[in-house]
């Protein structure tokens, strides 16, 4: 069996199933390959004449009964950003944009794109999720591409563009009173209760793995290189983790070289339980109750808060929050630098960012990575306030340099 699911605690071994706990020692069940075999076979040229999707990495990701899907998930550009770099003092900057991913506009597309694979190899007929908003798109549209039945559960005061678009896809919404904890625990009881595949509970083991693409995609963009430093928001804690072990696992089956990488994660001052781990470190992780703005990153209990803690701690990384207006600061630079508008989570990246570097925690020379993973027509109501007071004009030219050109109306050079 070259794919099995282990325990990344007791080391038990278990084949393929719709279970996220070891049955020994109840911590996550994750996918291991056979790296051995792995490191004979996989050749970066073989990889760079395949598809450009996520599912390039084929080997590396659950292995499938019904074929690698086709549909166009991931490889999202990876930028220079020598504009941001300059404000920030950085050189060496890049920013991942997975707020252009496809077909949701999220880097969730990406762990979607495997849950429901697997979906579909277990026999699900339907399927759902507890989301913050950016999964709940995507498992919408992606069950909607696959004619599978699903249903949506969401915290009742997520943002209305994020429940707007899951409303518009072959789903069913429900709005649940409570936080996105509540949520969770209610979807956690309704796989005991009945038959579905929620992605990012019973099917979490795959489902993870799906962000590791967005680890093997920067290394691969960057030249079969690892990055230096890497910034990455968290919300579960299973983004960067499995960027981490997408790091890890390139260098062992031999297709980029060893070498350090720093792994630091970004979270909202209102919901920091990753980063105060880090930042006091103690073994334990105090749950919090969210109070930011910043909703896709909004779990007070994360569910592999203790893993991401120990990933950022083992890579030399660090953690950092910040305040909500140190956030809309970081979209609006993001915009203002590279043109990209991207969502709260992407504003929490930069803030940390500049952050970190005032903190001297990250090198300012060093080759940086930033994880922009949601677009920011999802959060219009972080940055509503840079369309209060725009100027209305008469359709005059008159009126237009008067306002853009700050002049009296110039002499038409042409013909009279
Ligand atoms: C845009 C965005 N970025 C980052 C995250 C964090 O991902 P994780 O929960 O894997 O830590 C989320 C989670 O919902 C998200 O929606
Ligand atoms: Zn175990």
């Amino acid at each position: 069996m070259s794919q099995t699911l282990a325990c990344n605690t007791c080391g038990e071994r278990a084949e393929f199933k719709p279970e996220t706990v070891c049955p020994s020692c109840f911590n996550p069940l994750e996918v291991s390959y056979d790296y051995d075999t792995l490191r004979e076979q996989l050749r970066t040229v073989e990889i760079e004449g395949r598809p450009t999707t996520m599912w390039r990495y084929r080997e590396l990701l659950p292995a499938l009964e019904g074929g690698i899907p086709d549909s166009p998930v991931g490889w999202t550009p990876l930028i220079r950003a020598r504009r941001l770099g300059k404000a920030l003092g950085m050189p060496n900057l890049y920013v991942k944009n997975d707020a252009v991913n496809f077909p949701s506009l999220s880097f969730k597309d990406r762990v979607v794109s495997v849950a429901l694979a697997k979906a579909v190899d277990f026999g699900f007929r339907k399927v759902g999720c507890a989301s913050t908003g950016n999964l709940a798109n995507a498992v919408g549209a992606q069950a909607t591409m696959l004619d599978l039945e699903s249903v949506i559960l969401i915290p009742e005061d997520l943002e209305p563009p994020k429940i707007l678009a899951s409303a518009c896809y072959k789903t069913q919404v429900v709005k649940v009173k409570g936080t996105y904890d509540d949520v969770n625990r209610l979807c956690t009881e309704l796989t005991y209760r009945e038959n579905l595949g929620i992605v990012n509970v019973n099917l979490r083991p795959f489902y993870s793995e799906g962000s590791k693409t967005v680890g093997f995609e920067i290394a691969e963009q960057l030249g079969w290189r690892l990055p230096d430093q890497v910034v990455v928001p968290m919300a579960g804690g299973s983004l960067i983790s499995k960027i981490g072990k997408a790091f890890r696992e390139l260098a062992q089956v031999g297709l980029v070289a060893d070498k350090p990488a720093g792994i630091f994660g970004a979270q909202a001052t209102g919901c920091a339980p990753i980063a105060t781990l880090v930042k006091n470190g103690s073994e334990e992780l105090v749950p919090v109750k969210p109070d930011t703005q910043v909703k896709s990153l909004s779990i007070g209990a994360p569910a592999d808060g203790h893993r991401a803690a120990g990933i950022i701690r083992d890579s030399g990384g660090w953690a950092e929050d910040v305040s909500d207006e140190e956030t809309v600061a970081g979209i609006t630079l993001l915009a203002e630098t590279e043109g990209i508008f991207t969502e709260g989570a992407g504003g929490v990246t930069v803030a940390v960012t500049k952050k970190l570097l005032e903190q001297r925690r990250l090198q300012r020379d060093a080759l940086t990575v930033l994880c922009i993973t949601g677009n920011g027509l999802k959060t219009p109501d972080l940055v509503t306030h840079r369309t209060e007071d725009l100027p209305v004009i008469e359709p005059k030219y008159s009126s237009y340099t008067t306002l853009v050109t700050n002049r009296e109306e110039v002499a038409y050079a042409g013909k009279d």
